[in-house]
C-alpha cells in the first residue's frame, strides 16, 4: 500500500486532505478543497507562494531563485506547484 501524507490548512476552513508520496499539488488541490490558488503550475508566475511546514525536499534552483524574489526573509516559503510531497504537511497561503 502507497504511504499517505495529510496537507492541512491551519488558519483556513478547508479540511485536512491525504495524497499518496510523491503527488502533484496542483493536480489535487482545487479552490474547492484548499485555500491554494495556481496560475502557470510550472513555477513561473508566483500565484501559489505559500508557507510550508513539513519535512519534504529543499526547493529545486529554479524555485529557490522565485522564493529570493517573492519572499527573500521567508524560510518556510514555497511554491505549492513545486512541491514533492513525502510527509505530512501544513500549509498557509502568504
Ligand atoms: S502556479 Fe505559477 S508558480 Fe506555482
Amino acid at each position: 500500500m502507497a504511504e499517505l501524507c495529510k496537507i492541512s490548512f491551519p488558519g483556513s476552513e478547508f479540511v485536512p486532505i491525504t495524497l499518496e508520496y510523491h503527488k502533484n499539488l496542483s493536480e489535487h488541490l482545487t479552490i474547492q478543497n484548499s485555500p491554494v490558488l495556481f496560475g502557470c503550475r510550472t513555477g513561473i508566475c508566483g500565484t501559489c507562494l505559500v508557507e510550508v511546514l513539513g519535512d519534504i525536499p529543499p526547493p529545486q534552483p529554479d524555485e529557490q531563485e522565485m522564493l529570493e524574489t517573492l519572499a527573500p526573509n521567508n524560510p518556510h516559503a514555497r511554491l505549492a506547484c513545486q512541491l514533492d510531497i513525502t510527509a505530512n504537511v501544513e500549509i498557509r497561503r502568504i
